[in-house]
């Protein structure tokens, strides 16, 4: 069975596709077979983006797909060891569904007030269906300086949640990048990389920490 790590917000362009995808690109660098699965079936930002990457040479390949429903996406799943789901901009019924069947959940926000309040009310929403909270995850990104990191870590920590160690700042570098079809790891600026790593390892630690825990029945 694979790994199944998914990113969803109640706010839209808090950077879910930029995270999945730069999950995506560093768990394909590591040799696991990765499936990065869009379910924004309008926007296909993922798809649009892995269509890029297919003509570079330097990276390593990630099969992306768009899919209608989350069970299409996980129809060939034993294919692979890690399945990567990029949510749409909003929550549904089917964010439930993904939401249940995710090891881990990301919720990317950036640090302002304005997206951090959706974001506590998305994870109180998530626990109130059901998921325990250790599967949970925040992720910062589009941070403007070490102060607006400050301010959100306090807020998360206040409600309760984990925030993943690292943040991704904003930067014009990420945007390009992702324009060529690389992942936030892949840009031509070391120290743009280098946040984008820590972000990404602090996430796989929790991935890994959470498969290990939900395998011996002791995640929540
Ligand atoms: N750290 C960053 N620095 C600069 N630009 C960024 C950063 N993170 C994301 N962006 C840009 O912000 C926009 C929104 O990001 P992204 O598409 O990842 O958000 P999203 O949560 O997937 O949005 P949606 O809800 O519409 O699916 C994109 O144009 C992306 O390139
Ligand atoms: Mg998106």
């Amino acid at each position: 069975m694979p790994l199944i790590v998914s990113f969803v917000s109640q706010k839209g362009g808090v950077g879910k596709s930029t995270l999945a995808r730069a999950l995506a690109a560093v768990g394909a660098s590591g040799r696991l077979r990765v499936k990065l699965a869009d379910l924004d079936i309008q926007q296909q930002t993922a798809v649009r983006w892995g269509k890029a990457r297919q003509k570079r040479a330097a990276v390593s390949p990630v099969e992306v797909g768009a899919f209608r429903t989350f069970e299409d996406a996980l129809e060939d799943r034993d294919a692979f060891d890690l399945i990567i789901v990029d949510t749409p901009g909003h929550t549904s019924a089917a964010t439930s569904t993904v939401a249940r069947a995710s090891h881990v959940i990301v919720v990317p926000t950036s640090a302002t007030i304005d997206d951090l309040y959706p974001t506590v009310l998305l994870l109180h929403a998530l626990e109130e269906i059901g998921i325990p909270r250790s599967r949970l995850a925040v992720a910062l990104c589009r941070v403007l300086d070490a102060e607006e990191e400050n301010v959100a870590r306090d807020y998360v920590d206040a409600a309760g949640y984990e925030l993943l160690p690292g943040y991704i700042p904003e930067r014009s570098t990420y945007r390009n990048a992702q324009n060529r079809g690389q992942a936030l790891t892949e840009t031509i600026d070391g120290s743009a990389n280098e946040s984008a790593n820590l972000l990404i390892e602090s996430l796989l630690r929790k991935i890994a920490a959470q498969s290990a825990g939900m395998r011996n029945g002791t995640d929540d």
